[in-house]
């Protein structure tokens, strides 16, 4: 009986205690993070986001412990930054609203209009084919041929090339992989292809800058505009009517383009993506903008890192498009379009006709470039058994 008391007193001691200290743990709670101490936190660090506001709501029936206030949620959704004790202070800002336009102008017009620029480029070439046909070498090959390319040029030519193709298709993947390929090729090769493209894309970047640097430097003297290329541009480079052929020297007014685009375009292009790969490290845009505010311009030079990412992806994109539309045109030229061009950058060994018609004064100025006739003696040449 006795027994049957201590322990039913005990009991109620046990259970008097947990109450007291569950009372305590309440209030102290309570007082530590009272509906009112939430809501004055709350506002303290949103002060800054958005002024009082007008209305005061309070949520009806208090269901959230305290104040909510749509002018403050406006503010937060519409890119406000609030105070934050970390380290870093982009955390401060919970929703980054440049990111919905940033993406709509990716998902957008950039793969509308990047697309149609480069389907047009395909278009505009299949009807200069259709229109002009191959542009053969009007007096024939002459079966003697002259040094164009050296090994070191076609090297450069060539490891640009293959690398910008890579990068182009890799890039292409990027944007249009997952409507395109995943229904060709179903989830799993889609997913194959485009870790390793990735791969590809980051790392083929370096040999195309690499590529670009060494035609700049084999190449920019010969690439110096001068009279000869308004001639050849007033008509045309003589490419839609047979027989003409304007003068040039080592390139054409068409070829100096090319040069130029692939010489400001791959700097771009390598700049814009080196931003890319070491995100939120680069401050171009905005040094950019202040370089051009000078005319005047009022471009905007307090831009966030973020906002520096943002156009570093759609100019890389824009320029992007731009370069494989020019590089469409000048594939077609370089193989179908134009007879002989390609010995050019493949043996590096052009037929001196082809040399006369498209680089008249080049070949004035380069008899010695000229590679022994076929029937001339000589101690590199085969000698017939006697
Ligand atoms: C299959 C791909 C390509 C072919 C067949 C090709 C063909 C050619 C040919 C035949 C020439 C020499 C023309 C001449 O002797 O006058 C040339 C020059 C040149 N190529 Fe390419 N090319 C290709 C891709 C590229 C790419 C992707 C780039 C750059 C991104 C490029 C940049 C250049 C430049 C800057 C020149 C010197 C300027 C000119 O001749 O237009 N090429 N290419």
């Amino acid at each position: 009986m006795v027994d049957l008391k201590q322990r039913a007193l005990g009991r109620f001691f046990e259970g008097g205690v947990a109450m007291l200290v569950a009372a305590l743990l309440v209030l102290g709670l309570a007082t530590a993070v009272s509906p009112e101490a939430l809501a004055q936190g709350a506002q303290d660090s949103l002060r800054e986001v958005a002024p009082e506001s007008p209305t005061g709501g309070t949520v009806p029936g208090q269901s959230l412990g305290f104040n909510s206030d749509s002018e403050i949620w406006r503010a937060v959704r519409e890119g406000a930054f609030g105070a934050v004790s970390g380290p870093n202070k982009a955390s401060g800002n919970l929703i980054q609203s440049e990111g919905d336009n940033w993406r709509a102008i990716r998902n957008g017009p950039l793969l509308v209009y990047g697309g149609s620029l480069v389907l047009g480029f395909i278009g505009l070439t299949a009807l200069f084919f259709l229109f002009r046909g191959r542009i053969r070498i009007d007096a024939g090959p002459s079966g003697r041929t002259m040094l164009r390319f050296n090994g070191i040029e076609r090297f450069a030519h060539w490891m640009t090339a293959v690398s910008f193709i890579i990068l182009a298709l890799t890039g292409l993947n990027l944007l249009y992989g997952k409507e395109v390929l995943i229904p060709l090729l179903g989830k799993e090769a889609f997913a194959t292809i485009s870790g390793w493209g990735k791969i590809a894309h980051n790392y083929l970047a370096f040999p195309f800058m690499f590529g670009v640097v060494m035609m700049f430097v084999l190449w920019v003297a010969h690439n110096i505009p001068n009279r000869h290329d308004i001639k050849w541009l007033l008509i045309g480079g003589g490419l839609f009517v047979k027989n003409v052929h304007p003068p040039a020297r080592k390139f054409n007014a068409g070829q100096k383009l090319i040069f130029w685009s692939v010489i400001l375009g791959g700097l771009s292009l390598g700049l814009s993506g080196w931003a890319l790969l070491f995100p939120f490290t680069t401050t171009f845009f905005a040094d950019t903008f202040a370089v051009l505010n000078v005319f005047g311009l009022g471009l905007p030079t307090d831009l966030t890192l973020m906002h520096e990412m943002q156009l570093n992806q759609l100019w890389h994109g824009i320029v992007g498009f731009i370069m494989m539309g020019v590089i469409v045109g000048h594939i077609y030229i370089g193989t179908l379009g134009m007879e002989g061009a390609f010995a050019a950058v493949g043996s590096g060994h052009v037929d001196v006709n082809w040399a006369r018609e498209h680089h008249s004064l080049w070949v004035e100025e380069h008899e010695d470039f000229m590679d022994p006739a076929p029937d001339a003696e000589g101690p590199g040449r085969a000698q017939p058994a006697e």
